[in-house]
């Protein structure tokens, strides 16, 4: 039975590889540079400073502990915590599996951009290129599906194929083997990116925007949110990732040390992103004789479309530039997708004690046909973007807050996880782990979903029709919390209860 031979890691590097690498991913590349840039360039960086050491991290430490202490994928963990708190546990599978189905997509336009890079097949226009001839946008109602774009599937099928061969291959022999080659490989790709960016012209000013601080971006509300919404997505807590990947350690792990390490190279990276995107865009300002403020910096726009722009300026190695651009994004979104998928599959196999071969094949298909069947349309993309907001806002951020508050409060479980962490780690935690846990986090987060709430209720997000967002956003977001409290009303089998887990008993142990 899966739960008596749990796999594991091969070392602990191999596992805080795999941790980095499921961090580091689209959200370090296309979607920092632009919050940042939207929050206050560089003021922003103090309240993601100040959320990656008050909610990232300590969080990284409990989902770490959580995982390796109850050693199971998050329905497990929370169920051998409280048998209620499954429902948690569930949430968070049905949340990855929404988000594995269009993450996919977002990898599958790298891919076919990196191809396009090789002749610039954008040409004058990349705006036009993007909406009208890759994604067929027909200007249609946002929502209605007139045509399927076979140039977005093709794509999305290989992404599929290779997420689910590395799967297949287990944990040791497929998602540690896979990242052991992907997190080199992405830091060479991308520590030359950012040096060529660093010697384009204009490279200064776009720079200087970046970090020049706007200080009065401090006081205003959605700039923390901001920050706080980044920390998590950027180091995928809230997902159960950390949760399901520290269930394959050992019984001596350095937990916390681990948290310190995935947590500051995660951000590392994300600096340096910031840096090489920001350097590239002060060129296309200067090639365009245009105020770096006046471009088009927004999100998915950001990646393709002013990267095309820029390539097209470039005097020479325009088809490198490109293919070192978008080739990172690829490796980086690659070995995130990775692990939200591993979640689900985790989950599969301990509920239903099937083997490994099943429970991917099981999950991967039916996640991959959704994916497949609904964004390569006309519509892909605004399914897309609502699905993200929304399970970003309700469901990671909501996630992590119901996670604190049950641990932290109703089950008062912090000092015990404490005490596991501290037996199988070499810097022991404070009491400023219970605190920014227990109260700061909460708070914060509280005030977060307030204000997100708030604004949802005041105005449609982007505009978009209400049928859309009832259902690709509410619908789902909402959607995804019933399944979890249905999918933990199942009975457990006996197995999973009596399986063998690093509980009290580690303490000893761990020490040793
Ligand atoms: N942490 C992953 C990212 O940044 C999900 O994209």
């Amino acid at each position: 039975m899966a739960q008596q031979n749990r796999e594991q890691w091969g070392t602990r590097a191999g596992f805080l590889l795999a941790a980095i690498g499921s961090a580091v991913g689209l959200g370090n590349i296309w979607r920092f540079p632009y919050i940042a840039y939207e929050n206050g360039g560089g003021a922003f960086l103090l309240p993601y400073l100040v959320a990656l050491l008050t909610a990232g991290i300590p969080l990284l430490i409990l989902e770490y502990t959580i995982g390796h202490r109850y050693r199971g994928s998050p329905p497990l963990a929370f169920h051998r915590m409280s048998k209620p708190a499954a429902a948690i546990g569930w949430w968070q599978v049905v949340i990855c599996f929404v988000i594995a189905t269009y993450y996919a997509v977002i990898i599958a336009w790298a891919v076919r951009f990196a191809g396009f890079s090789l002749g610039e097949q954008w040409g004058d226009n990349p705006g036009a290129f993007f909406e009208q001839e890759f994604l067929q946008l027909t200007g249609q109602q946002p929502g209605t599906v007139t045509t399927f774009v076979p140039g977005v599937a093709w794509p999305l099928v290989a992404v599929w194929a290779i997420v689910l061969v590395v799967l297949l291959s287990g944990v040791r022999r497929g998602i540690e083997w896979a990242n052991k080659i992907f997190i080199p490989l992405l830091a060479l790709l991308f520590g030359i990116l950012v040096v060529r960016a660093l010697f384009l012209e204009g490279a200064t000013d776009g720079l200087n925007a970046f970090f020049t601080p706007d200080w009065a971006a401090l006081t205003s509300g959605s700039v923390w949110v901001a920050a706080y919404g980044q920390i998590f997505f950027s180091l995928s807590v809230g997902f159960g990732i950390m949760i399901t990947y520290a269930s394959y350690l050992r019984r001596r792990a350095d937990l916390t040390g681990s948290a310190m390490v995935a947590g500051f190279a995660n951000s590392s990276f994300e600096l340096l992103a910031g840096i090489g995107v920001f350097a590239s865009l002060g060129f296309i300002a200067v090639s365009q004789n245009m105020p770096l403020a006046e471009l088009e910096l927004q999100g998915i726009n950001l990646a393709f479309v002013s990267f095309p722009s820029i390539i097209s300026e470039m005097p020479f190695g325009a088809s490198a530039f490109g293919l070192l651009f978008f080739g990172s994004l690829v490796i980086a979104g690659l070995s995130s997708m990775i692990s939200i998928v591993q979640v689900v599959v985790a989950s599969v196999q301990d509920r239903t004690g099937l083997t490994r071969v099943p429970a991917v094949l099981l999950v991967g298909g039916s996640a991959s046909v959704i994916s497949v069947g609904l964004y390569p349309t006309d519509s892909g993309i605004f399914f897309l973007d609502v699905a993200d907001h929304f399970i970003n806002q309700y469901g990671i951020a909501l996630a992590g807050l119901v996670i604190v508050v049950v641990v932290a409060w109703f089950l008062r479980g912090l000092p015990k996880l404490q005490e596991h962490a501290d037996a199988t780690s070499t810097m022991r935690l404070g009491l400023w782990w219970r605190v920014t846990l227990g109260v700061i986090t909460p708070v914060i987060l509280g005030w977060m979903m307030w204000d997100s709430l708030s604004t949802e209720f005041t105005e449609n997000y982007e505009g978009y029709p209400t049928a859309l967002l009832l259902t690709a956003g509410w619908g789902v977001a909402v959607g995804a919390i019933v399944l979890g409290v249905l999918l933990a009303l199942l009975p457990w089998r006996r197995q999973a209860d009596d399986s063998p887990m690093f509980g009290d008993d580690t303490t000893e142990e761990g020490r040793r």
